[in-house]
């Protein structure tokens, strides 16, 4: 057995940030005692959790535990009580400062249909079966860090600017992933309008040349939204700029049945031993929290994300994945997978029983 010793930052965050992460640690719990690891917890406060404890989304303390941690494991950042708040001092702040302060340019958001949930989504079954995509979006550019960024009451400026070198750097993660995967790109851009588009089209079709055994092909982002809905079995991998991937990502996760089910990882360098951050890529959901309802799947799958590409212990990482696997196919469900009339298992239920089927899948294979 590798004695593999990781100190990992856990920034819960809001709503139902906290109760998800406790199933996600009690998974990795079960991953320690199978594979003789060893992870040391480090808390800290993030988003509303943040302004409530130091009056700043991403207090100086979080930031440093981020950054000497081996990885770090996020919740969901954001929640009604903090609406009001003037902008710069909300939630998603904590979230966009992190992000940048770590250098965290690489965001990856696998969609994969399970064969369980093809009921599950508004899409028909046969749309659905056997989707397996790889969103990677830029995380820290274009328009939700361009400058200038400015409103008065009338009029208010967003700047979309991306440099050669960041969108290099992006497209060959995007290549390097489809190398491993199906071994096509497709790259997702508006360059019939947008001169950042252009240069991201001209700067991807360089980086292609570095990988001749990948494919590569172009979508305008309002037709990439269509064939998401019409056709997205043979997409692999979907490369875009921040923007675009927020959108499209929320839409892909439709694929799954829920945005419940979809993990993310943000990383600082190409795809192996980097920094990374791990968080569900859906939000908050406030109307959800104290309730034991939430879905703590893309928690947990973002801990098998962790697992594989700040740890690189795959085997951890597939036992984690086969867990929830080996749950949806016994049919358990929270209730936003669940089909109408079918029993539903709280959050808390589909953790204990992830983790037992990470201890006891062990069982059967020793
Ligand atoms: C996401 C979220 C964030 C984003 C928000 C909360 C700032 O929607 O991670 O997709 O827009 O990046
Ligand atoms: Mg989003």
């Amino acid at each position: 057995m590798t004695s593999l010793q990781k100190t990992i930052a856990i920034l819960a965050g809001d709503g139902i940030g906290p109760e998800i992460m406790a199933q996600a640690l009690k998974v990795l719990n079960a991953i320690e005692t199978v594979f003789g690891y060893q992870f040391t917890y480090e808390y800290g406060a993030i988003g509303g959790a943040g302004i409530d404890e130091s009056g700043v989304p991403l207090p100086e303390k979080t930031l440093k535990l981020a950054q000497s941690a081996d990885a770090v494991l996020l919740g969901a950042v954001g929640g009604p009580q903090y609406d009001t708040l003037e902008p710069s001092i909300r939630p998603e702040q904590g979230l966009l400062q992190i992000r940048k302060a770590l250098g965290l340019y690489a965001n990856l958001r696998p969609v994969k249909a399970y064969e369980a949930l093809l009921h599950a989504s508004t899409l028909k079954p046969e749309v659905l079966r056997g989707v397996d995509m790889l969103v990677v979006r830029e995380l820290t550019g274009g328009l939700y860090f361009g400058e200038p960024k400015w409103r008065t009451d009338d009029e208010a400026v967003d700047t979309m600017r991306y440099t050669r070198a960041e969108i290099e750097r992006i497209a060959h993660v995007a290549f390097k992933a489809a190398q491993q995967r199906r071994g096509k790109v497709i790259s997702v851009d508006k360059a019939n309008v947008l001169k950042t588009s252009q240069l991201w089209r001209d700067v991807v079709e360089g980086v292609a040349k570095c990988y001749p055994t990948v494919e590569l092909s172009h979508l305008y982002v309002d037709n990439a939204a269509m064939q998401l809905i019409l056709n997205p079995q043979p997409m692999d991998v979907v490369l875009t700029e921040n923007m675009f991937g927020d959108i499209l990502s929320d839409e892909a996760s439709m694929l799954t049945g829920s945005l419940g089910m979809l993990p993310s990882a943000s990383l600082n360098a190409s795809l192996d031993g980097s920094i990374g951050l791990y968080e569900p890529s859906h939000g908050s959901a406030p109307t959800l929290a104290g309730k034991d309802i939430a879905n703590p799947i893309a928690q947990i799958l973002s801990v098998a994300m962790m697992l594989t590409y700040s740890f690189n212990a795959l085997e951890a990482a597939k036992a984690i994945e086969d867990a929830v696997d080996t749950v949806l196919s016994q049919g358990l469900r929270t209730a936003d997978i669940a089909e109408a009339d079918s029993p539903v298992v709280g959050t808390t239920a589909m953790g204990d029983a992830i983790a037992a089927s990470v201890l006891s899948n062990a069982k059967v294979t020793a």
